[in-house]
């Protein structure tokens, strides 16, 4: 009989397709981390692997559709080798249509729900002892949230949970449904979390995950600047990100909290998704155009340098010139560093489902279009003013350009800079080196290496 948690599992591989957001991949690790303990060894190759997984993304329908034809896929590979290879989905789409899915594919084999990946092994045990079609989709009622971060990768970069859920019900939004409630672990429990990373594991820069973590700590009566300030002070981690904000829960706390600590990078990703104020009301989203500009003057002076990136919707139902030409603008005074964008994408069960979808759609490939072409002249703009200019980066692999290989590193305001290392070829993986900004485009630069930290 199979043990549910040893290695009493014989030897096998798991291929995984992840979608969707950081959260998503987050999540992907932690369930890699309980397969590991199963006697599963990853793999990329489908012909190799033993156990397929989606981990899915509802929120456009084109990472529903790529899932889809991928799922569709394996039928195939299944019937070849006589039903020896369970499969099963995770994440978002899971969540809200588990059952569908094991009715619609029969080559399905399980369904497991946001909150419930950490049953991964209990279900892989119902399926290796013999039980099929399992869904898995109940939210979690207990009031607290406590978790430890599992990492499987050797970077010094880790992705840590704080939170959990979304309460904003932005119109266009899926979210909510898919995650359902915030909430928040506590504090010092995130700080023996990271503490534990820092000294086990060699962590050095850490990315707090939430899906608005503004409102961190909210039902605790804790506070995200709190919890901030005390990751900031634990020693031997150099670099602390957070993402996603939200506008309107941006304090001036926080952004004080900019100006002081020390390890905070100089990076805020703070989604705007349009520059009108009838669409921002329509959208649920809480703040005007102008409380936004403002607040990207005060992260400004709070904190020098700052770099600022941001999330567009464009096509949103009802939008009209006048409405687009206001995000236009917005993205003039803004000056973001990069944004993402995207079509207006109707969901299920949204509230912004029910509203007319208009414009059509070759109307908002055109807005889309043009807002990219302006983004990536400001972009290329700002880029430029850091030629000259020397970096701190954290390296995390090499790149190819123009069919060179080169060292590729981040740095703390979150571009991506390719150089090359020093004359003798020791490996500069996971070290924090100095880099002299040589060139750039909108997209990425070129450095030169200065010295190891
Ligand atoms: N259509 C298009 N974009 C969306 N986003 C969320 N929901 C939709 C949708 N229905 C975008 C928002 C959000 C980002 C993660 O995805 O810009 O900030
Ligand atoms: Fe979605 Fe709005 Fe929540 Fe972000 S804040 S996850 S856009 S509902």
């Amino acid at each position: 009989m199979l043990n549910k948690e040893s290695k009493d599992y014989p030897r096998r591989k798991v291929w995984i397709k992840t979608f969707g957001c950081q959260m998503n991949y987050h999540d992907t690790e932690r369930v890699l981390s309980h397969l590991q303990k199963l006697n599963f060894l990853p793999t990329d190759d489908k012909n190799d692997a033993d156990l397929f997984l989606f981990n899915t993304c509802a929120i456009r329908a084109l990472a529903n559709m790529k899932f889809y034809s991928q799922l569709g896929e394996l039928k195939g590979l299944k019937k070849q080798k006589n039903s020896n290879i369970v499969i099963g989905v995770l994440g978002c789409i899971s969540q809200i249509e588990g059952h569908e899915l094991l009715k619609k594919y029969k080559h399905l084999d399980f369904a497991l729900g946001t909150d419930m990946v950490d049953q991964i092994p209990e279900v892989l045990y119902r399926i290796y002892s013999g039980e099929n079609k399992i869904v898995l989709d109940a939210f979690d009622k207990t009031s607290d949230y406590s978790i430890e971060t599992k990492i499987t990768h050797q970077s010094p970069q880790a992705f840590i949970n704080i939170m959990k859920g979304c309460n904003n019900f932005c119109t266009y939004c899926i979210v909510p449904y898919t995650r359902g409630r915030e909430k928040s672990r506590l504090i010092n429990e995130v700080v023996a979390d990271i503490q534990r990373l820092v000294e086990n594991n060699g962590i050095e820069e850490v990315t707090l995950l939430g899906q608005n973590v503004n409102s961190f700590g909210k039902e605790n009566h804790e506070t995200f600047p709190e919890l901030l300030a005390r990751v900031n002070q634990i020693d031997g981690l150099k670099l602390i990100r957070y993402t996603t904000s939200h506008p309107k829960d941006l304090s001036d706390e926080l952004i004080n909290a900019h100006g002081n600590l020390s390890k905070l990078a100089l990076h805020l990703h703070l989604p705007v998704q349009s520059g009108s104020n009838s669409v921002l009301e329509r959208m649920n989203r809480k703040y005007t155009r102008e409380s936004y500009l403002e607040l990207l003057a005060k992260l400004r002076t709070a904190q020098k340098g700052i770099v600022i990136s941001s999330d567009i919707i464009v096509g949103f139902p009802g939008e009209t010139d006048q409405e687009y030409e206001d995000t236009i603008d917005l993205l003039k005074q803004a000056r973001f560093d990069f944004i993402f964008s995207f079509k207006f994408s109707k969901r299920p069960g949204t509230q912004a489902y029910l509203m007319e979808d208009y414009p059509d759609d070759s109307v908002k490939s055109k807005r889309l279009k043009k807002l990219q072409d302006l983004q990536l002249n400001i972009q290329n703009e700002i880029r430029q003013e850091i030629v000259g200019k020397t970096m701190q980066l954290l390296v995390d692999g090499v790149g190819k350009i123009e069919g060179k290989k080169k060292w590729k590193g981040r740095s703390s305001c979150n571009r991506i800079v390719h150089f090359d290392g020093p004359e003798k070829s020791e490996s500069l993986l996971y070290k924090w080196v100095l880099v002299k900004i040589t060139s750039s485009t909108a997209l990425s630069s070129q450095g030169e290496f200065i010295s190891i930290c």
